[in-house]
């Protein structure tokens, strides 16, 4: 069975791919993780903040006339300026394996940070991985304003590198499909549905905010399910969906809706990284039990624009729904 698959212009062994997260901060877990069958690795973000933080401790030691400082670290971004270790990260994993490593890169505005993108391609990464984790908290901002933020990035990245880039999006867009068709247009190579934004609880007793991060479950498969089998054939770029794989059961139906690969953080953090293999065994068991010869043979066969009731997916269907009473508990 050929299960290989086409993503960011890469050809990868199959559609399984390990979604940004700590897990590839250990080496041994990305040598693990190919070796239980991972196509490619996500690694986890480096952050806008702490771009900007190099840059400023790097402008005030040249301020403070350290000459050793300046030598070492010409002024703006060149290639000796940043966290290092982020770098040393993608020189490390792309020697410790085969698979494309893919650099991830998270922040909200399109100003010097964005060059390090330069130094990631130098330093090895496969592709980059746009996560624009931006929350438009402030009244003033216009949807327009917000949307235009994501395609300056955008194209202020795509300028600084030959890689691939994608674009990790959350669903918080009034309209999701005109975006992601204006970053297709603006050069984005492929889209990741979507990011889980952090999201607080109040602890009712202390009265503060609970700083925890909940991995997902597999009931939240269902938007980016949504929303992958109406984008899907309609874009040039490809498509990774990303939350609530917890079994190759929610693989295989990402893949029907039209996903190029399917992403996993999660299960891997529950079960630990050596679950991939069983997400892999599960994958091969479910597509021969189906007669796949090749992923094509079943990629986007659900989509929206190939299934034949697309009423199936809209709104007619919700009103059936309800008058009908089907609701699971
Ligand atoms: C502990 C943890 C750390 C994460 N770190 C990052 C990160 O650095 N960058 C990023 O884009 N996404 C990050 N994510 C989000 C995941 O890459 C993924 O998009 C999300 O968890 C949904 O996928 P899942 O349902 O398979 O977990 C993180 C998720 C978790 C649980």
């Amino acid at each position: 069975m050929d299960m290989s698959t086409r993503y960011l212009g890469l050809t990868l062994k199959n559609p399984l791919v390990v979604s940004a997260s700590p897990l590839a901060l250990d080496i041994g877990n990305v040598r693990k993780l190919e070796d239980c069958g991972a196509a490619a690795i996500v690694l986890p973000s480096i952050f806008q903040e702490d771009i900007e933080n190099e840059i400023d401790e790097m402008e005030r030691l040249i301020a403070e006339g350290n000459s050793e400082a300046f030598s070492y670290f010409p002024a703006h971004m060149s290639e000796n300026v940043g966290p290092k270790n982020y770098l040393d990260l993608i020189r490390k994993a792309r020697e410790a394996v085969d698979i494309p490593v893919i650099g991830s890169l998270n922040g909200t505005s399109r100003t010097g940070w964005i060059d390090y993108a330069k130094q990631m391609e130098e330093a090895g990464a496969s592709a980059i991985e746009l996560n624009v984790y931006f929350l438009a908290t402030d009244l003033a901002l216009s949807g327009a304003d917000v949307e235009a933020r994501y395609v300056e990035i955008l194209t202020g990245v795509k300028k600084a590198v030959s890689i691939p880039v994608s674009m990790k999006l959350s669903p918080y867009f009034s309209s999701l499909g005109h975006m992601v068709k204006t970053l297709d247009q603006a050069g984005a190579d492929g889209f990741v549905l979507f990011n889980r934004f952090y999201q607080p609880d109040i602890d009712l007793d202390e009265l503060s905010l609970v700083r925890d991060l909940k991995l997902s479950h597999k009931g939240e498969i269902r938007l980016p399910l949504l929303w992958i089998a109406a984008l899907a054939g309609n874009i040039k770029g490809s498509i990774a969906a990303s939350t609530g794989v917890q079994t190759a059961v929610e693989v295989v139906k990402y893949l029907f809706v039209g996903a190029d690969v399917v992403m996993t953080t999660s299960a891997l953090m529950r079960h630990g990284v050596g679950y991939m293999k069983t997400l892999h065994d599960g994958l091969v068991a479910d597509l021969k039990s189906r007669e796949v010869e090749k992923l094509s043979d079943i990629r986007g066969r659900m989509s929206r624009g190939a299934v034949k009731d697309v009423a199936a997916f809209d709104r007619v269907n919700y009103i059936r729904i309800l008058r009908s009473g089907a609701y699971n508990a």
